[in-house]
């Protein structure tokens, strides 16, 4: 079956979205877009050559047609929650770029309402759980060759902060991602969170904080640290290392070669998130196609978007409070809750929804 995919939000990351699917997706066609902006709708299209993508001014009418099977969402953040609710509705797959929502109140919106459906339909763009190099690193930690982990070091540095970047959103739109990573390559909750604020870069705009460092302990009982730096200037950088009991495992460099030139040895760093994270993208495109078009969905699970924004949104409190902040996630409902889960649940007669 080619699963029909209509795009929402054709800027940075819908255009590169758009480009991917094109390109390099088996069994998708895209058939419609829209975007605020009609002209960035037609660019998006043109871009990748294919005649009779239909554009739509308003986006609820791209979630209504008939010949669309699944709907891809990369709108800014405050749109996200309300399109997707129209997905739910429509009964359609959703792929929504992160965050689920633009506040956990919305995130959590989006969980009751898919509940209350019965079936997972909605994937949050947290595509770093497709890149192949975290995707090893949970393999060996699953498999237990190095012991239980203790420690986990993450970096996330942005060359610049985006142009519409407040205060919030380094730790709410990027360190969201981290927060995500360390759920998923745990397998745990988020329990407490503390920030440490040092002075802040000059290349930081008037009143943003930047950089932070996030101190996040699990439920599991691992210590993470973050570093949150959105405007480190030189590159696009993603860094994660887990400390175990007999050993360790971290990314390693992006990059297959070593370069020597103008008295210099190193390695490229990619400019920003699309070149560093290509096959992320495309892995976790390939896997959201692959399950729309059985009506499903694959990777992150709107409950997830949920307690990674519920986790960033602590994160925030515990900036502003100068204190650790205890983060209390909710127990899951049922849709989202694994075999396992399910029969610890079901001995505790948690209410079911
Ligand atoms: N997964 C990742 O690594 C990653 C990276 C960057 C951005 N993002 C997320 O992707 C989303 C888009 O970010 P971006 O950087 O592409 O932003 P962008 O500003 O480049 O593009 C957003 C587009 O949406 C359009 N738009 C605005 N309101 C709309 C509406 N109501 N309906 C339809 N279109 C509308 C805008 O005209 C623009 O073309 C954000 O939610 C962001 O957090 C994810």
């Amino acid at each position: 079956m080619t699963v029909r995919v209509g795009v929402i939000g054709t800027g940075t990351m819908g255009t590169a979205h758009i480009r991917t699917l094109a390109e390099q997706i088996n069994g998708a066609t895209i058939v419609a877009v829209s975007d605020a902006e009609q002209e960035r709708a037609q660019a998006a299209t043109a871009a990748i050559g294919q005649g009779g993508i239909r554009i739509h001014r308003e986006p609820e009418e791209l979630i209504a047609s008939s010949d669309v099977d699944a709907i891809l969402i990369a709108s800014p953040d405050h749109t996200h929650e309300t399109l997707v609710l129209a997905c739910l509705d429509a009964g359609k797959p959703v792929l929504c770029e992160k965050p689920l929502a633009a506040t956990v109140e919305g995130c959590h919106r989006v969980v009751e309402h898919e509940a209350r459906i019965g079936r997972r339909l909605v994937q949050v763009g947290f595509m770093r759980r497709f890149d192949p190099s975290y995707v090893d690193m949970k393999r060996v930690l699953d498999s237990g060759e190095i012991g239980r982990p203790l420690l986990a070091h993450c970096v996330h540095r942005n060359a610049t902060a985006l142009a519409w970047f407040t205060s919030a959103m380094p730790i709410l739109n990027s360190a969201v991602h981290e927060l995500d990573i360390v759920r998923w390559l745990l397998s745990t909750d988020i329990a407490g969170v503390s920030v440490f604020t040092p002075r802040s870069s000059g290349r930081a705009a008037a009143g943003m904080s930047d950089p932070r460092l996030l101190v996040v302990e699990t439920t599991c009982g691992v210590t993470v640290d973050i570093e949150v730096f959105v405007n480190a200037q030189y590159g696009y950088d993603v860094r994660c290392e887990l400390v175990a009991e007999a050993g360790t495992i971290s990314l390693p460099p992006p990059a297959t070669t070593v370069r020597r030139a103008a008295g210099i040895e190193g390695i490229p760093i990619a400019d920003d998130f699309r070149t560093r994270f290509a096959d992320a993208y495309r892995e976790q495109l390939q896997a959201w196609i692959r399950a729309a078009a059985t009506g499903g969905a694959d990777g992150a699970s709107a409950w997830d978007g949920y307690a990674a924004s519920l986790a960033a949104q602590e994160c925030l409190r515990a900036a502003e409070e100068h204190r650790m902040i205890t983060v209390s996630t909710p127990d899951k409902p049922r849709i989202y809750r694994t075999a396992r889960e399910e029969a610890c649940v079901t001995t505790r007669s948690v209410p079911q929804i």
